[in-house]
């Protein structure tokens, strides 16, 4: 229980008692809207280019660590359930959610100067996703992964700079998903 007390810290900004996550718009109230400079849009679609031309290497490898780390997610996927993580790296459920997130992501970085359509395909896609009973407290967990799964992509490119940029692209997104969940 202790992993997701602190995924639901990150989601307030302060300690929150287990019941928390059953109130999951007080968790989002105090969450914070990310701001991303010019310098850091460069980045992001830059490295993007690169990233792209191996989308579904990065996607499945993001799910499998995702899946390897927080075990409990997997129960989200009622057709995974009681399958190791090889079983799932086959699976093709698991490449077709890989791949979505992947062309979300894509979506994002051409609407990152058109912000009221940003907003509205992550809270529309937010409000999904709690129809799909996903907690609000998982989706904060999909940046981490996905950003050690590009790296590889980008070897001796990386930087500081990348890593601040697309945390926050992803804290930008799950921001707006999390809020579309909170509004229903
Ligand atoms: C940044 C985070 C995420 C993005 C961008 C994303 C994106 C998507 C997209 C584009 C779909 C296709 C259906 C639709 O558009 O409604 C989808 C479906 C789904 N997602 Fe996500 N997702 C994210 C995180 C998660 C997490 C953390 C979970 C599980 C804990 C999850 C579970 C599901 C499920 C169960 C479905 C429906 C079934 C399926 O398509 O396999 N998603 N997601």
């Amino acid at each position: 229980m202790g992993g997701l007390h602190s995924i639901s810290k990150s989601i307030c900004g302060k300690s929150c008692k287990r019941n928390d996550y059953e109130r999951p718009n007080e968790l989002f109230q105090n969450n914070r809207l990310p701001v991303i400079s010019e310098q850091e849009k460069i980045i992001i679609v830059e490295s993007w280019k690169i990233v792209k031309t191996d989308i579904e290497k990065v996607g499945i490898i993001t799910f499998t660590n995702l899946f390897e780390t927080h075990p409990e997610v997997q129960n989200v996927f009622m057709s995974f359930r009681s399958k190791d993580t090889s079983d799932l790296e086959y699976n093709h459920i698991l490449r077709a959610h890989a791949l979505r997130v992947m062309g979300t992501v894509d979506k994002c970085i051409y609407r990152l100067d058109n912000r009221d359509k940003l907003r509205d395909l992550m809270m529309d896609l937010g409000i999904r996703h709690k129809n799909y009973t996903v907690k609000i407290e998982y989706i904060d967990l999909m940046g981490p992964q996905f950003i050690s799964s590009i790296k590889p992509h980008l070897e001796n490119m990386w930087t500081e700079e990348h890593e601040r940029a697309w945390e926050n692209l992803f804290q930008l997104m799950c921001y707006y998903m999390k809020k579309g969940m909170c509004s229903i």
